[in-house]
């Protein structure tokens, strides 16, 4: 039986800022961002979008009527969730009107985690093949106000449908992955800004690559020439480019050159939204699914999933038959197109703003924000959200 991608949602939050401002007034030349880190725009939750709206916003815009009825498993992947105990499924759960009957829960393994809730769907489905499990990925990534970690931030959300039979993407059974317990990034809990050793990160990403990479084809036999694209976890675009370069010269020239054209294709959502921590792998996806012309059905794509801490996986999937005519490419397209800029002070003010910790009430103004769902305050301890539409 195959089991995979069945569809996939995104949303991102409707402000950015331009990283040729941000640049400027942090005194940094422009192309140290757009070329160096290789990011354009940078996604920004107003304080009405938190990561439980973002993920019920992506999926909302994926599933049907008869979707919400099968689904019967939510997997949160989320490394910046909102509460200790509850789940922030159970809230996108009630948000999306989904059948009671279902189990939800929240995964956490930094970057990783929503690559640990795909597999656990797949083999969710492949004991219940009537199943549908809704995996949502997440996030809202802060390092600080001129930080070196700033010009890496981003918001947003990745929802996918994994069951039988999928129309997008079935997942092979190779799969490579390793642990190994070390300290380039970590968000303590008392902490809403992460702590990074950015250097070491960039190089355990890199070691992490290498690794499962070479385990993945001992045990699959297969070669850089057996891929039409590798998609990897981008925390910034160019993190990507710089470990598949490692491997390269596994591959014929032919080889080289198309997975580098098809890389660059896989980066073009990334660039403009930031880094979703655990959805950047899955919107690196989407970024190839839908911006790159037609590929050939049976065409075979890597996964680098990497998450700090720390995590990585190297697994694939193979493309269905007009996997395209089930992608929203024109909901993805108005999104991108209607977003509006801000400026670095007003995002810097944008950034600040938090939510009371202290038990006290707030009333959020939603009107500004096009949003369906939206975090509309918090009383007595408890979020408040709202779905527009209801
Ligand atoms: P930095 O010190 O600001 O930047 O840190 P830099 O000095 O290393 O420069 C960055 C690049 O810009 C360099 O290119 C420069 O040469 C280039 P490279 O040598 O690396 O190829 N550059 C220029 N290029 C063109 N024109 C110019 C120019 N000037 C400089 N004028 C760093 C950058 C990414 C380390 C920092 O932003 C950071 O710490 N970010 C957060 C950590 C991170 O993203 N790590 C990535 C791997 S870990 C990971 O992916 C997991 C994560 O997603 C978390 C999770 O799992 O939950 C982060």
């Amino acid at each position: 039986m195959k089991i995979g991608i069945d569809k996939i949602g995104f949303y991102a939050p409707h402000l950015y800022v331009d990283m040729n401002n941000l640049a400027v007034a942090r005194n940094v030349e422009p192309e140290k961002f757009t070329i160096g880190i290789g990011q354009e725009k940078m996604a920004i939750a107003p304080i009405t979008q938190d990561p439980v709206t973002l993920a019920a916003n992506a999926a909302l815009g994926m599933i049907d009527e008869q979707d919400k009825e099968s689904i019967d498993f939510v997997i949160f992947g989320t490394e910046s969730g909102i509460d200790h105990s509850k789940s922030a499924g159970v809230y996108v759960h009630r948000l999306l009107g989904l059948n009671p009957y279902a189990r939800t829960i929240e995964l956490k393994q930094a970057c990783y985690g929503a690559t640990a809730a795909i597999q656990m769907a797949k083999g969710h489905v492949a004991l219940n093949p009537k199943s549908k499990v809704l995996v949502l990925a997440s996030d809202i990534a802060r390092y600080g106000l001129n930080t070196s970690g700033e010009s890496t931030q981003g918001a947003g959300a990745v929802a996918l449908l994994i069951s039988a039979d999928p129309k997008i993407l079935a997942l092979e059974d190779n799969s490579a992955y390793m642990t190994d317990d070390i300290m380039d990034f970590w968000r303590p809990i008392y902490s809403d800004k992460a702590f990074v050793d950015g250097k070491f990160s960039n190089e355990q990403y890199i070691l992490f690559f290498q690794k499962v990479w070479e385990e993945y084809k001992s045990k699959s036999g297969l070669g850089l020439a057996d891929f039409e694209a590798i998609c990897f976890h981008l925390p910034y675009t160019k993190m990507g480019l710089k470990a598949l370069r490692t491997i390269l010269d596994q591959g014929s020239e032919e080889d080289q050159e198309r997975l580098l054209a098809n890389y660059k294709i896989s980066t073009i959502y990334n660039k403009n939204v930031g880094n979703i921590y655990t959805g950047s792998l899955y919107l690196s996806l989407l970024s190839l699914l839908e911006k790159m012309e037609e590929m050939e059905e049976g065409s075979r794509i890597g996964l680098f999933s990497y998450g700090s801490g720390a995590v990585g996986e190297f697994f694939t999937g193979v493309l269905q038959p007009n996997y395209s005519s089930y992608l929203n490419m024109s909901q993805h397209e108005e999104l991108f197109n209607s977003r509006t800029e801000v400026t670095v002070p007003e995002y810097e003010e944008i950034f600040e703003k938090t939510l009371p910790v202290d038990g006290s009430t707030i009333e959020l103004d939603i009107d500004n924000d096009p949003a369906v769902i939206c975090l509309s305050g918090v009383q007595d301890n408890m979020r408040l959200y709202v779905n527009k539409l209801k």
